[in-house]
């Protein structure tokens, strides 16, 4: 069984790079083989754009699907993202670390995304959702915030941590992921607050072991729950009766007409 880890985090002392290293000791531990793909040490390229194909299907004007499914077919994908396509079609599980930073993913590990998931190799109109190229594979996130568990939740001052997460997280299910229930630490400071807090033990430690117990106990852990694809009529609308477990994709809102 494979596992692959990406950080998303420019600092080696930080907590992200701790937990990582801490899914890196706890899955090997347990059997998996392990790889990482630390994005800033790989001074991964975030930015998808011409520079990348020397090949281009339109030579004048720059279209990034069509270049990469251009490149695709052509076996001329860039290295750095076909060395990290072929990283994610090895896996079984994917683990991904990242802080919420502007209620959102770090810049890089968007333009992971945006360059990794390649159109035309990674999904197609067929193959995406349900049919996706990797639903044979299970992923999570391990996210931390600077605010505390209170003004993260439902009816905190800095919106619910797990609303913001669901856009981010969408993407693994669209390639067909199954998405274990995120793990989120709150209230961590950063590098500078990594030791001395309260009762003898570090909130890096205590969260450390806390991650361990998540990797160690994955297999009974909820998935996220997303609409099927038969969930959705022919123009892609819910249809009426379908469940609801999101208010990204819903029926139709109070005081909203069609
Ligand atoms: C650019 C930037 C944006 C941030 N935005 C948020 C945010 O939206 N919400 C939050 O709770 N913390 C935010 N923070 C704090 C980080 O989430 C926090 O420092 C990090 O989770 C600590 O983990 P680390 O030691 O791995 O960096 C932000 C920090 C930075 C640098």
């Amino acid at each position: 069984m494979k596992a692959h880890i990406v950080l998303a985090h420019p600092e080696a002392m930080s907590f992200n790079a701790h937990l990582s290293g801490t899914s890196e000791r706890v899955l090997a531990a347990a059997g998996w083989q392990t790889t990482l793909s630390d994005l800033y040490a790989m001074d991964f390229d975030p930015r998808e754009g011409p520079h990348h194909y020397r090949s281009r299907k339109d030579a004048e004007v720059f279209h990034a699907q069509t270049e990469q499914r251009f490149n695709a077919e052509n076996e001329t994908t860039p290295a750095d993202v076909n060395s990290e396509v072929q990283r994610l079609l090895d896996c079984d599980l994917l683990v991904v670390h990242f802080p919420l930073w502007w209620f959102g993913m770090p810049a890089i590990l968007k333009g992971w995304i945006d360059r990794v998931f390649v159109y035309g190799r990674m999904y197609r109109s067929t193959v995406r959702y349900d049919t996706g190229i990797c639903s044979d594979k299970k992923m999570i996130a391990c996210v931390t915030t600077g605010a505390s568990e209170e003004s993260c939740s439902y009816n905190g001052r800095e919106g619910d941590t797990r609303l913001h997460l669901w856009p981010i997280l969408f993407p693994f299910r669209y390639l067909g992921f199954d998405v274990f229930e995120p793990e989120i630490f709150h209230g961590v400071g950063g590098v500078a607050f990594i030791e001395g807090h309260d009762s003898g033990s570090s909130t890096l430690d205590t969260y450390s072991k806390r991650w361990a117990a998540v990797l160690e106990t994955l297999s009974s852990r909820p998935l996220v729950q997303y609409n099927r694809d038969d969930d959705f009529d022919e123009t892609k609308r819910l249809v009426s009766g379908a469940p609801v477990y999101s208010p990204f994709v819903r029926h139709m809102p109070d005081g909203i007409a069609d």
